[in-house]
C-alpha cells in the first residue's frame, strides 16, 4: 500500500527553529515506521517562499525576496539530514516546476467557474498572510498569533468561491469522521465551516512576489493556495521523468494547530474545485512551548535545535520532543527537562541496559549470543514482549506517537527489571547456572533487538548502530519474530554518554 505523509512547508522569512524540526521529526517517525511495515512511502517537506511573510522580512533586511529565500531555504534543507529526517523530496515553492503546476491547477479552478473578480476589505496579518475573522482578532485588532497590529486592507482581487463548498465540506466531514484528528480539531474545523463560509481572496494585487495568475498576470496568487498546492505539485516532478500523483495522492498531512483552517477548510475545497481527491486525512499537533509561550522567532524564545544536536545528537532531541509533550497537545520543553530525560531514560534505562548486556555476552559467552529458548517471564503481562509490535503499529495508525513510545519504553523498563531479577552475574559464578545464563543472555539480546527495531523510527541513528552491533541487518517489522542465537555481537561505546562527558 502507498503511504504519503507531508509536513507544512516552512516560511523562509527566518531560520529554522525547534518548532519546524518538531513537525518534521513526527512525520519522519511515521514515514520510517511505515517503511518498516513494508509500505510504499513518500515523505515530503520543504519551504514556502512567496507572499508577504517573506517579502516583508526581505524588505526589512534590505534584500530582494529571492535573495532572502535563497539564503534561508538551504538552512531548512540542511536541517533535514541534521535531524535524521528521511524525506524523499524537498520542495521549494520557487521551483519553476512547482510554479508551472500551480498555474495549471489554478487555471482549471478558474475554468471550472470557481473564481470571480471583486473587492475585499478586512483585517489582515502579513505574517500569517491571512484576513482575520472577528473571533480570530485580539484586542485593538491585533493578531492573536503574532501579537502585532493588523492592517485594514481594501483591495480589488480575484476570489475563490469558498462559500459554494459549504455543503460539500459538511458532507465530507459527516462521511469521514477521521478526516481531521484529534477530535477537538475536527470539531473546531467543522464549527468554522458551519459558522458560514465566505469567499476568500485568491490573489493579491499589491504584491509582486508570487506566482502570476495565468489569466490575469497583473496579480500574483495568494500565498496560501500557492503553498497548499505543494502537496500535489511535488508529486509531478520529484522524480525526473515520472509522475507520482497516481501512486501517492491523496496525502496524510501533519500540521501544527496554527494552520488548521487553511488545511481543513480551504484546501479540501480548492482540491474539489480543481477536480482532485481531497486529502486522505490530517493530524493537527499542538505547540511546543518555552517559558509558557509558543516558540517563534518573532517572540525571541527559540531553543536552537542545532545546538542540542551538536551536543547530544539528533536522536536524543527526537526522543525528547516526542516523549515530553503528548503529541497532539501543547506542552513545555526546556533544557532542564531535556537533561533529566537524557540522563534517566536514554543514558540509564536504555544505554545502560545495552552496555551491560553486550558486556555480559562478551565476558561470559565470548561475544556470541547463546542459543536458547524464549523465556515466558518476558513475554507475558501488560509490559510483556508478546504483540508489542502490533500495539505500537495500532497506536501509530492513530498518530499516537507519544503513547507508542511509552509502550516501547515500558518494555525497556521490563528488560531492566529482568536483569535485576535474574542476576546474570550470579548465574555466571558456577556451572549450575550456565543453562539459565544462556536463557537470560539470549532473551536480553532478543529483547533489545525487538525493542530497538521498534525504536528505529524514533532514533534511527542509534538504532542503526545498535542493530549493527547485534548482527541484525533488517529494518523491517517482519524481522520481528524471534531470532535464534549464535550471532556474534560487538561491544559499543555508550549510546548516550553522560552529560558531563558529552560535548567534551
Ligand atoms: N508556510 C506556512 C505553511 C504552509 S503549508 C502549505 C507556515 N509556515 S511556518 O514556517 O510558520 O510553519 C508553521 C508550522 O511550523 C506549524 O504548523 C508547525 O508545524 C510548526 N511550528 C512552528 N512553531 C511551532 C511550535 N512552537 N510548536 C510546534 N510546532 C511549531 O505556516
Amino acid at each position: 500500500m502507498s503511504y504519503y505523509v507531508t509536513t507544512p512547508i516552512y516560511y523562509v522569512n527566518a531560520e529554522p527553529h525547534l518548532g519546524h524540526a518538531y513537525t518534521t521529526i513526527a512525520a519522519d517517525v511515521l514515514a520510517r515506521h511505515m517503511r518498516e511495515r513494508g509500505e510504499d512511502v513518500f515523505f515530503l517537506t520543504g519551504t514556502d517562499e512567496h507572499g508577504e511573510p517573506v517579502a516583508e522580512a526581505a524588505e526589512e533586511l534590505g534584500l530582494d525576496p529571492r535573495e532572502l529565500a535563497d539564503r534561508n531555504a538551504p538552512r531548512f534543507k540542511e536541517l533535514m539530514p541534521k535531524i535524521n529526517a528521511s524525506n524523499d523530496f524537498f520542495i521549494r515553492t520557487t521551483d519553476p516546476e512547482h510554479e508551472a503546476k500551480v498555474q495549471e491547477v489554478t487555471q482549471r479552478v478558474h475554468d471550472n467557474g470557481h473564481v470571480y473578480e471583486g473587492t475585499y476589505e478586512g483585517w489582515y496579518c502579513p505574517r500569517c498572510a491571512d484576513f482575520k475573522t472577528e473571533s480570530e482578532r485580539g484586542e485593538g485588532n491585533t493578531c492573536l498569533i503574532h501579537k502585532i497590529p493588523l492592517h485594514r486592507e481594501r483591495e480589488e482581487n480575484w476570489f475563490f468561491r469558498l462559500s459554494t463548498f459549504q455543503e460539500p465540506l459538511e458532507r465530507l466531514y459527516a462521511e469521514r469522521p477521521e478526516f481531521v484528528r484529534p477530535e477537538a480539531r475536527y470539531n473546531e474545523a467543522l464549527s468554522f465551516i458551519k459558522g458560514g463560509l465566505e469567499d476568500v481572496s485568491l490573489s493579491r494585487p499589491k504584491l509582486t512576489w508570487g506566482v502570476r495568475l495565468p489569466w490575469d498576470t497583473s496579480q500574483v496568487m495568494y500565498v496560501w493556495f500557492d503553498a497548499l498546492l505543494n502537496y500535489v505539485t511535488a508529486l509531478s516532478y520529484a522524480r525526473e521523468g515520472e509522475d507520482l500523483t497516481e501512486r501517492f495522492w491523496p496525502a496524510f498531512h501533519i500540521i501544527g494547530k496554527d494552520i488548521l483552517k487553511f488545511h481543513a477548510v480551504y484546501w479540501p475545497a480548492f482540491l474539489m474545485a480543481a477536480g482532485y481527491e481531497v486529502p486522505e486525512r490530517m493530524f493537527i499537533h499542538g505547540y511546543l512551548l518555552m517559558e509558557g509561550h509558543k516558540m517563534s522567532k518573532s517572540l525571541g524564545n527559540v531553543l536552537d535545535p542545532f545546538e542540542v544536536i551538536d551536543r547530544f545528537g539528533a536522536d536524543a532531541l527526537r526522543y525528547y520532543c516526542l516523549r515530553e509533550v503528548s503529541f497532539g497537545r501543547d506542552g513545555s520543553v526546556s533544557a532542564a527537562g531535556f537533561e533529566a530525560r537524557y540522563e534517566t531514560e536514554l543514558a540509564n534505562d536504555y544505554g545502560n541496559l545495552v552496555s551491560r548486556t553486550l558486556a555480559m555476552i562478551d565476558r561470559y559467552r565470548d561475544g556470541v549470543v547463546p542459543q536458547a529458548e524464549v523465556d515466558p517471564e518476558l513475554t507475558r503481562g501488560e509490559d510483556g514482549l508478546t504483540s508489542v509490535e502490533e500495539r505500537v503499529a495500532e497506536l501509530l495508525d492513530q498518530t499516537a506517537l507519544t503513547q507508542a513510545l511509552e509502550e516501547i519504553w515500558a518494555r525497556v523498563r521490563r528488560l531492566n527489571r529482568y536483569v535485576e531479577e535474574t542476576r546474570p552475574w550470579d548465574l555466571a559464578k558456577d556451572e549450575e547456572g550456565s543453562a539459565r545464563l544462556d536463557v537470560v543472555l539470549y532473551n536480553l539480546a532478543e529483547g533489545i533487538r525487538v525493542v530497538t527495531l521498534l525504536l528505529y523510527p524514533y532514533m534511527p541513528e542509534t538504532a542503526d548502530r545498535l542493530l549493527g552491533a547485534l548482527g541484525e541487518e533488517e529494518r523491517r517489522l517482519a524481522a520481528f519474530g524471534s531470532r535464534g542465537g549464535g550471532q556474534r555481537v560487538e561491544k559499543l561505546p555508550p549510546l548516550f554518554p553522560k552529560i558531563e562527558a558529552a560535548g567534551a
